[in-house]
């Protein structure tokens, strides 16, 4: 099914209503066709093409490497295979900070070469010219605030971020200015989870975290990483639902065993 000719069920209105009633948004990533489909089969509410496939998917140490060519590439992959879920696509490092109109045109470019249907950008302050003239071209945003991995070399670690009386009072300020300025939700990763809770009680937008509490709109995990197909990557959010890993390991050695001793292809798998 095109994306042209898919129903779209789950939009930024509908996640606002679920706010409005209480009812928790699950989001999980995604960046291929197959598993997107399984995930949109699943129910999952909003599909993330995260740059997070510059590390689970390219092995990179970092999200700083990814592209906008490659993130349009995960993105088109991902929005073939959903029918139902709202898309929305990370703004690659590099593709909005500190140039608005550049901003503006990367989202352009995610917006009509993927078909997603928003984007995501890291950053309070120090990005919302780039966020106001994104939403000027009727592009909905979400935002990302707390532990934002763009920044890590300013950070210089993955550590819990806004324990800090300082830093929680600007996350808090980046927050509303998000809302002000029309961000239609907010990633809040790695932070406290009562500081999570203000922030979600104080907007009118649904807030989603990851590593931010339960008192939050909704939760975000790396579906490689809730999968259990990276065993390396253990934050004390991530509960794994699986042991894919695993499973994976096994399936393969499988096949290569009875492929080594004969027994694949047997009579009824062949022509
Ligand atoms: O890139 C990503 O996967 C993300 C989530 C961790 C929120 O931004």
């Amino acid at each position: 099914m095109s994306s042209e000719s898919k129903v779209k069920v789950v939009t930024t209105h509908v996640l606002q209503e679920m706010k409005v009633r209480g009812e928790k948004i699950a989001m999980l990533t995604g960046y291929d066709y197959s598993m997107a489909r399984i995930l949109d089969a699943a129910g999952i509410d909003v599909l993330l093409v995260g740059d997070s496939a510059s590390n689970v998917m390219a092995g990179h140490i970092s999200t700083l490497p990814i592209t906008l060519d490659q993130m349009i590439y995960h993105a088109s992959s991902v929005v073939r295979g959903v029918k139902r879920a709202l898309v929305v696509v990370d703004m690659p490092f590099g593709t909005y900070q500190g140039n608005s109109k550049l901003a503006l045109r990367s989202a352009i470019r995610i917006m009509k070469e993927s078909g997603a249907d928003a984007v995501k950008l890291e950053g309070g302050s120090e990005i919302i010219d780039s966020v106001e003239r994104i939403l000027s071209a009727g592009i909905p945003v979400m935002g990302h605030l707390g532990l934002t991995p763009q920044s890590i070399h300013k950070f210089g670690t993955y550590v819990v971020r806004a324990r800090e009386e300082a830093e929680a009072k600007k996350l808090v300020e980046d927050a509303h200015l998000l809302e002000r300025t029309g961000c239609f939700a907010i990633v809040l990763e790695k932070i406290p989870a009562a500081l999570g809770k203000q922030v979600a009680s104080e907007l009118k937008i649904p807030v989603i975290g990851i590593g931010a509490g339960s008192g939050v709109d909704g939760q975000v995990l790396v579906t490689h990483d809730m999968l259990g197909i990276n065993q390396e990557f253990s934050p004390r959010f991530l509960r794994r639902y699986h042991n894919l890993y695993a499973e994976m390991l096994g399936a393969f050695q499988a096949y290569i065993s009875d492929v080594k001793s004969l027994d694949f292809p047997n009579e009824r798998e062949q022509y």
